[in-house]
């Protein structure tokens, strides 16, 4: 049986996220080695001519699964029938510029999206915002698509997590494998809690085999939480492969399901769990299942966990009140 293309439609698509994601979609590794896909990019004109490039290149890999490249510098086109949106371009901070010129500048660029998802999209649509700050633009495209489940719109903080998963396993000389129900809460910003006391290594728990909080306080919550920064002090750049893994991770597991036994964690409306004011986008523990997610309930959070959570919770919220007061939502 021919299965119909999915529509994956990729923002910032000549970017350098954008040349490391594109050809793992096409490749199969974002819905699956069985799932034709068809690829909208959306570029700004400037961009176009690379966009351009980067699918010459596409097609000259002649991957099974890639029914189609469109190309274009209209949302209402690249939108068109999406199923799949994987939001990477956005307005970088250049020197001198302010947070709230940040978020202003980024407002014109995710209204619009939003807007074109809400008009176009088809009624599956699923959207990861990657491009920053992720979690106030995924409310910023939200909040202008109206008639869009608001649930379908997530933030990245997948790749939080899975440098988070990294530093545990190098720290208990465990694989990779064996980590699991990590959780990071709150902003994809440096004040994000990556939290190891639900997390298991090799099926005992994280923070008991660590047994070292000034390790989890000094040192692991500063490295993941600053991971971005240092990466950009040593590659003069910021991440592009690993942000582009975990933008096909997320959606991966958000369309496939979540192991047994496991979480991940994903940047979604808050439905008022654990206290984080419903609406904000944060980041939760989320099971998945049949293309929907479930925050884990349940889980006791002790003071050294509140008090981060709390933190990062507050600067989403004002994050959310600076937006609010331009208009942008
Ligand atoms: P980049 O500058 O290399 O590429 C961005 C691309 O977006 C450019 O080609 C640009 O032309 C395009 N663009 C700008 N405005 C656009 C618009 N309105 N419509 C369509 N395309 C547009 O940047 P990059 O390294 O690919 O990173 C992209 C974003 O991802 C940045 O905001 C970065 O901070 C963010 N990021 C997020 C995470 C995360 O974990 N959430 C991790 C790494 C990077
Ligand atoms: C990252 O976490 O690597 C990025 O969000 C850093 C950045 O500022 O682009």
């Amino acid at each position: 049986m021919t299965r119909t293309p999915v529509n994956v439609t990729v923002t910032g698509a000549a970017g350098q996220i954008g040349y490391a994601l594109l050809f793992r979609i096409a490749s199969g590794h974002l819905l699956g080695a069985d799932v034709p896909v068809k690829l909208r990019l959306l570029e700004i004109p400037q961009g176009l001519k690379a966009a351009e490039g980067t699918a010459m290149e596409l097609d000259d890999c002649a991957f099974p699964l890639l029914r189609g490249i469109d190309i274009s510098d209209d949302p209402n086109v690249a939108f068109d029938g999406a199923n799949v949106a994987l939001l990477v371009g956005a307005r970088p901070r250049t020197k001198g510029m302010e947070r709230g010129d940040l978020l202003e500048a980024n407002g014109g660029i995710f209204k619009p999206q939003g807007a074109a998802i809400n008009a176009h999209a088809a009624d599956d649509i699923k959207v990861l915002v990657v491009g920053n700050p992720a979690n106030t633009n995924a409310l910023i495209a939200q909040a202008a698509a109206p008639d869009v489940p608001r649930e379908r719109f997530t933030a990245m903080t997948r790749l939080d997590h899975n440098r988070a998963v990294s530093q545990l396993a190098q720290k208990t000389g465990t694989p990779v494998s064996e980590i699991r129900k990590l959780t990071i809460w709150g902003n994809h910003s440096a004040t994000q809690y990556p939290d190891i006391f639900h997390a298991e290594v090799a099926g005992k728990n994280a923070a008991e085999v660590v047994n070292d909080e000034k390790w989890l306080a000094d040192t692991f919550i500063p490295t993941v939480a600053k991971r971005g920064a240092a990466i950009i002090e040593a590659r003069g750049a910021s991440s592009a492969a690993s942000a582009a893994n975990a933008a096909i991770d997320h959606v991966h597991t958000w369309v496939n399901g979540t192991a047994a036994g496991d979480w991940t964690s994903m940047g979604i409306p808050s439905d008022g769990s654990y206290g984080v004011p419903e609406g904000l986008i944060s980041s939760f523990p989320v099971t998945t299942k049949d293309g929907k997610y479930e925050i884990v309930q349940g889980l006791e959070i002790n003071d050294f966990s509140r008090e981060r959570i709390d933190a990062s919770v507050k600067e989403l919220s004002e994050e959310r009140e600076a937006v609010r007061g331009l208009g942008l939502i």
